[in-house]
């Protein structure tokens, strides 16, 4: 193992083969100790926050893994209005965040006239906009860059295309493929990422999605573990091994694409009580707190046992705060757009 580590860490490009090798590897310590060091060396010590607000839990879609489904009549549905969406991205500016992160179904009531609107208001207070509200065209998508979004987070969810056109009926991969290279093309930061864990997942398929983030290249790679939803038909599954095999998954993006942003994302500390900072040694460099206020976070459930449904935005940023400075790293308050570490050394 300890051969393909050095490769790594020399920024040697690392075979299927290899990449495999480094998501089965059964003591993973090493993996996370390189992964770790690549982290400090390319994006620094300091942790970037955005701001999530999940403004709408309406889908059209009904993938199998979902708790917001469209088939899951057992869901609350929410929406909020514009202005209340303006209102909380101003909250949450007022809280230090440089960046607020749109993310809902995709609820067709947000055509691109109100989303453009949405983007303008944010836009004017100063924040960096990212948007998380799934495949759509790529006029669409020219608006909303136009109206002054900067970055897009669309995860392939798997780079299976029979499995992912399995898990998410009705729905295109190629198409999912089109909107990722469209976004590129039209000058969006682009994220992507995988679910990890999905039934009928292999890791010679997820070590595809990382060679497909270090191809397209992605700027942001969200890896997070699948955790069934009791209302959906992938309920029961188990989520054996998701967590290690998420962690190592970050890692080894890490050692693949140095500079990039990479979450440690929430579903990781449903898992674990500390999942959010076992991946900010993993690898990850960022966090996306919960910025979005009352009964809609808890209505926002994709999967259950998500954490913070309870606390109010300021609670989980001062929490946040102190949890990374707990493992003596800390916040940036910058826009932390991918590259700005190494460009200011
Ligand atoms: N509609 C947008 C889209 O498709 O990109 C954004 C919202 S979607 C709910 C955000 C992400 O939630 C998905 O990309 C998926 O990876 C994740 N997700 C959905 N169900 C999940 C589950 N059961 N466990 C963990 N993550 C899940
Ligand atoms: Fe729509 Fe998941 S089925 S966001």
């Amino acid at each position: 193992m300890q051969p393909i580590l050095a490769c790594a860490l020399r920024q040697e490009t690392l075979s299927k083969t290899d990449i495999v090798s480094l998501l089965s590897i059964p003591e993973p310590a090493p993996l996370f100790d390189a992964a770790d060091q690549v982290r400090r060396n390319f994006v620094g010590d300091e942790v970037y926050l955005r701001a999530l607000i999940e403004f709408s839990n309406y889908c059209k879609n009904d993938c199998l893994y979902c708790g917001i489904r469209r088939s899951n009549a057992a869901a609350q549905r929410y929406r909020l209005t514009p202005e209340k969406i303006i209102q909380t991205a101003q909250k949450a500016v007022g809280l230090g965040y440089k960046t607020v992160v749109l993310q809902s179904g995709e609820d067709v009531w947000f055509d691109a006239d109100k989303l453009c609107h949405i983007i303008r208001e944010i836009k004017k207070l100063g924040a960096a906009v990212t948007l998380s509200i799934g495949e759509k065209t790529r006029e669409e998508y020219a608006a909303y860059r136009q109206a002054g979004a900067d970055r897009y987070l669309l995860r392939i969810e798997t780079t299976d295309k029979a499995l992912y056109e399995k898990l998410d009926p009705a729905m295109s991969w190629d198409n999912r493929m089109r909107c990722l290279y469209d976004l590129k093309e039209l000058g969006y930061e682009v994220g992507s990422g995988s679910l990890v864990g999905l039934p009928g997942q292999t890791l010679e398929s997820l070590a595809d999605d990382l060679i497909f983030f270090k191809n397209l290249p992605v700027d942001m790679a969200g890896i997070g573990p699948f955790i069934p939803h009791p209302q959906t038909p992938l309920s029961g599954k188990n989520t054996q091994g998701h967590f290690e095999l998420s962690l190592k998954m970050m890692a080894v993006m890490r050692l693949l694409l140095p500079d990039i942003n990479i979450p440690a994302t929430t579903a990781m500390e449903t898992l674990h009580p500390r999942g959010r900072l076992l991946a900010l040694a993993c690898g990850a460099n960022v966090v996306m707190p919960n910025a979005t206020e009352g009964s809609a976070r808890i209505k926002y459930e994709l999967y259950p046992g998500k954490i913070c449904t309870g606390e109010a935005p300021e609670q989980c940023r001062a929490c946040i705060q102190r949890k990374i400075e707990s493992i003596g790293r800390t916040v940036n308050f910058s826009y932390g757009f991918h590259g700005d570490y190494l460009k200011g050394k």
